[in-house]
C-alpha cells in the first residue's frame, strides 16, 4: 500500500511537513532508533524557518546533514524559497537522503557526499549544524563504530571548523541546534539565543 504520509505530498514539497513519527517511519528501524539523539525534531525545523521567513536567505547548507531530515523538512516548509543543501561525510546516509527526496517528493534540496572539516563548502548565506562533531567523543547512540573516538581529536576537529566558519564573509550566518562543539566562535557575535524545551537554538553572525 502507498505510504498514507507520502500520498499527500506534492511536487517541491506542497502539503504539510511531515511529523517525526512521519519521517522515522521512512528510515530502516536501526536509524529510526537514533532519531531523538541524531535527526532533528520537527519542532526545531519549524523554529528555524519561523526565523528564515524573515531572512535573506540566498541558499542554506546543513553540515553533517545525516539522513537529511533538517534539510527535507526545512524544503517542505520553505516550498521552493531558496536552495537547500546538505554534506554528509558517512555515504550510506547520504543514499538514504536521496531516496527519501524522491519518496518525499520535495524540490531544491540536493545532497553531497563530503567532509566538511577536508572541503568546506563555502558561498552560502546560511548554515546550520546540529553538533556533528560531538559523536568523537561520545560512546552512546551513534551512528556506527567507524569513526575514531579522542577527545584530541574533537578538539583537533573543532578548531578545523573555527577556522573554516572564519574565513565565511561578513553577514554569514550560523544556526546551531546543541550548538558547534565550542563556545566561542572567533569573528562571530551572538544574534539570538534561545532555550527550545528539547535544546539550546542559537544563530551566531559573522563580523
Ligand atoms: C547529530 S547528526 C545531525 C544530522 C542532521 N543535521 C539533522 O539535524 O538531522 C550529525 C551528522 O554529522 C555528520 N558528520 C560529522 N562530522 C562530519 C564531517 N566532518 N563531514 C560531514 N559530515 C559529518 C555525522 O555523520 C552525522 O550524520
Amino acid at each position: 500500500m502507498k505510504n498514507q504520509f507520502l500520498a499527500k505530498g506534492g511536487k517541491g514539497g506542497v502539503g504539510k511537513p511531515m511529523t517525526d513519527f512521519q519521517f522515522d517511519s521512512l528510515l530502516p528501524e536501526a536509524l529510526q532508533i537514533l532519531s531523538p539523539y541524531q535527526w532533528t525534531p520537527n519542532l526545531v525545523i519549524a523554529h528555524t524557518w519561523e526565523f528564515l521567513k524573515g531572512e535573506k536567505v540566498s541558499s542554506l547548507l546543513d553540515l553533517g546533514s545525516g539522513v537529511g531530515k533538517f534539510c527535507l523538512i526545512l524544503s517542505q516548509y520553505a516550498k521552493n524559497r531558496f536552495p537547500i543543501c546538505g554534506m554528509e561525510d558517512r555515504n550510506e546516509l547520504v543514499q538514504i537522503a536521496e531516496s527519501l527526496k524522491i519518496k518525499m517528493n520535495v524540490g531544491n534540496v540536493s545532497f553531497v557526499s563530503s567532509n566538511f572539516l577536508e572541503s568546506f563548502p563555502y558561498g552560502h548565506s546560511h548554515y546550520y549544524v546540529f553538533n556533528p562533531l560531538y559523536e568523537t567523543i561520545k560512546g552512546s547512540h551513534t551512528i556506527g563504530d567507524a569513526k575514531i573516538k579522542s577527545a584530541k581529536l574533537f578538539l583537533h576537529n573543532l578548531q578545523r571548523l573555527k577556522e573554516h566558519l572564519f574565513f565565511c564573509p561578513k553577514g554569514t550566518k550560523l544556526i546551531t541546534y546543541h550548538g558547534f562543539g565550542g563556545s566561542v566562535l572567533p569573528g562571530y557575535k551572538v544574534q539570538t539565543k534561545v532555550n527550545l524545551e528539547l535544546g539550546e537554538w542559537m544563530v551566531w553572525e559573522k563580523e
